[in-house]
């Protein structure tokens, strides 16, 4: 169960991030790396310092022919990527198009995900924003994942809240990444479709991203032993057995 754990590195610099790469490494939990660190650090050295077997969060969204050029840049180093859905379909197909090619240059094919709606969105805002009008959130988040599906991504970023009405409509081999995750006492900060590791897992998903929950944490070590845990019970439930 720990495979199915992605720490949301959100550090300041890779100096910081050292402790909490080490404990993931030891245990073989998968990491995070995401804006900040990115920002911080340069993409290069992040990806030159962590390797290969990393979540590139960079959520990119652009035009395609620059979302293309950004996927080429990293696609070779990173375990799995993400893009915005609401960047389009042509987006996303130059996406695609991008790891398929470093597939055929490098014999290495990275992951791409779909981000849905951000996990810190709530029913409201959505509302607010205009987005999905006259659908709920989880029919606008069902909705582009079928998008993300017919374009050839390999799966979605989306709140356990919304994790198994996906799974029913994109079957059992379409990615669903799920943060948002938080336990009984932990603190929601700023996210607000959250659910607990065994919730999200018994609905569906396949790897939890966790952030503050385990850096945050006394000892991050035993937060992911017992998140671990808590995945094997949802699994359990699921009647899935643990890779
Ligand atoms: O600390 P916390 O567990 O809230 O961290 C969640 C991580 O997942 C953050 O790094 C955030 O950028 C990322 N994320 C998210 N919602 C999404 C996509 C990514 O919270 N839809």
């Amino acid at each position: 169960a720990l495979g199915r754990i992605i720490v949301a590195v959100d550090c300041p610099s890779l100096g910081e991030a050292q402790p909490i790469i080490a404990i993931c490494r030891g245990l073989g939990v998968k990491l995070k790396l995401g804006m900040q660190i990115h920002a911080a650090e340069g993409t290069p050295k992040v990806i030159q310092n962590v390797g290969k077997d990393c979540f590139n969060d960079l959520k990119f969204h652009d035009i395609p022919n620059t979302v293309a050029g950004a996927v080429q840049a990293v696609a070779e180093h990173v375990w799995m990527l993400n893009i915005h859905v609401l960047g389009g379909f042509a987006m996303m197909r130059s996406a695609r198009k991008a790891v398929d090619e470093c597939m055929a240059k490098h014999g290495h094919r990275p992951l791409v995900t779909g981000v849905t709606v951000l996990t810190s969105i709530s029913d409201d805002e959505r509302a607010s924003l205009r987005i999905g009008q006259g659908m709920s959130m989880t029919e606008l988040v069902v909705h582009y994942a079928m998008l993300a599906q017919g374009c050839g991504l390999d799966g979605v970023v989306a709140s356990p809240l919304e994790v198994k009405a996906i799974r029913e409509v994109v079957g059992k081999d379409f990615i669903i990444v799920t943060p948002g995750i938080r336990t009984e006492t932990d603190s929601v900060d700023d996210q607000v479709r959250v659910a607990t590791p065994e919730v999200a897992m018994a609905n569906g998903a396949d790897y939890l991203v966790v952030g503050r929950p385990i850096t945050q944490a006394k000892d991050p070590k035993q937060a992911m032993l017992d998140i671990a845990e808590r995945i094997a019970q949802g699994l359990a439930q699921r009647g899935v057995e643990d890779s």
